[in-house]
């Protein structure tokens, strides 16, 4: 387990989680790691950390480079414990490192590890001098709890962006062009839409605080280092801040009897005919976090459940519950279910769409088992309404 140079005296020193599948809900079919990055300058510097249990391999790293006894700062650019989980075990071998990081940050450091470290707050525009070299702060509250702050060295042109720019993929690449474009872009999408959607105003604000810095390198807390693609990431997070969605659905349902499920591949239907892309996500077999990925830019949102016991299916209201949470704004919702004799569902999941702000279009039903006449019924009923929504 070496250290991985990023450029002279720059060291990543992170940890590499292979196993990982479950990130608090979210499906982590690639792993991830958490990233650590030590500065050799005349003050040794480590910024971020790693998951508890990866302490030894991130300890490990740095011993390759230097006695770890030799730290003096610590910048923590957030304190959730996947960042700075190995910081007991850290402060161990170097217990007179002075740990940096937002007012929020140092408030909750003790508060997660009753610890009496030494911390000193700092705050944007605020400046560290490591020697050759100097770190600037810049708070990012909220980007993704409100002790967020990444730093920025100017003389090496590199952002420490933390948990912005991150996916989830674990790997011994470290930087964009080692592994397809195509699948970091994925993953640093499935990362936004299940971790970063709910604060993109706040991202927007530090867009524009970064906006004009030049950089060389981006190098977030999880996953591949940003180099080559910069210019792609930024334009991705700027369109994914700005809520541009796609002219695209999602139709996402679970169904008892097979009659909700007819239900959905007749709205399919209409959506194919008026060439608006769609997904089908039946709940047994898709992931609510893969279904958010694609929720991101999309304008369409139709959920579809059967009643069971005066209610919805318990995967409808999981998945219900996750996208409320996670907040996409500006869609267009379309509740619709059979039902047998209550076919209260379909109030139900109408109400969650509305309560997630989105505009709805009227939502559909069928008593029991929808015929061919009755499913001719429901696309003429939405091929009506999605003209009048275009006009
Ligand atoms: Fe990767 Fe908010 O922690």
């Amino acid at each position: 387990m070496k250290p991985i140079k990023i450029k002279e005296g720059i060291y990543w020193v992170g940890g590499i989680d292979w196993d990982l599948r479950n990130f608090h809900g979210y499906l982590t079919q690639r792993g991830s790691t958490y990233n650590s990055y030590l500065i050799i300058d005349e003050k040794i510097t480590l910024i971020d950390n790693v998951k508890h249990y990866l302490a030894p391999e991130q300890i490990r790293r740095i011993s390759r480079l230097i006695d770890p006894g030799k730290i003096d700062y610590i910048i923590q650019n957030h304190i959730e414990m996947d960042h700075s989980g190995s910081l007991p075990a850290v402060m161990e071998l170097c217990p007179n490192a002075v740990i940096m990081a937002s007012p929020k940050g140092i408030e909750g450091l003790p508060k997660h590890y009753g610890r009496d470290w030494k911390f000193q707050p700092v705050k944007t525009g605020e400046v560290l001098n490591l020697g050759k070299r100097k770190l600037q702060f810049i708070q990012t509250p909220m980007v993704h709890w409100p002790d967020n702050m990444v730093s920025y060295c100017p003389e090496e042109k590199i952002l420490f962006s933390n948990d912005a720019f991150g996916q989830h993929i674990a790997s011994t690449e470290r930087f964009d062009g080692e592994i397809p474009l195509g699948i970091i872009l994925e993953e640093a999408k499935k990362y936004y839409a299940n971790i970063v959607l709910p604060y993109s105003r706040q991202v927007i604000k530090a867009l524009e605080a970064l906006d004009g810095i030049p950089l060389d390198y981006i190098c977030p807390s999880h996953g591949l280092i940003w180099h080559n693609r910069i210019p792609e990431i930024l334009s991705e997070y700027q369109k994914w801040s700005a809520n541009q969605v796609e002219n695209k659905a999602v139709i996402v349902y679970d169904t008892m009897w097979k009659s909700t499920e007819k239900m959905a591949y007749a709205i399919q239907d209409v959506f194919e005919e008026k060439g608006i892309m769609t997904g089908m996500y039946q709940l047994q077999h898709n992931h609510i976090s893969d279904i958010m990925t694609e929720i991101l830019n999309s304008k369409y949102i139709c959920v579809g459940s059967p009643t069971l016991n005066n209610n919805i299916l318990p995967n409808v209201a999981a998945f219900l519950t996750y996208l409320k949470g996670l907040a996409p704004s500006g869609r267009i919702g379309l509740a619709f279910g059979s039902y047998g004799w209550g076919g209260q569902s379909i109030g139900i999941v109408d109400t969650i769409l509305k309560e997630c702000g989105f505009d709805l279009l009227e939502s559909i039903k069928a008593q029991y088992v929808p015929d061919e006449d009755k499913l001719k019924a429901i696309r003429n009923d939405l091929v009506k309404q999605l003209t009048k929504e275009e006009i």
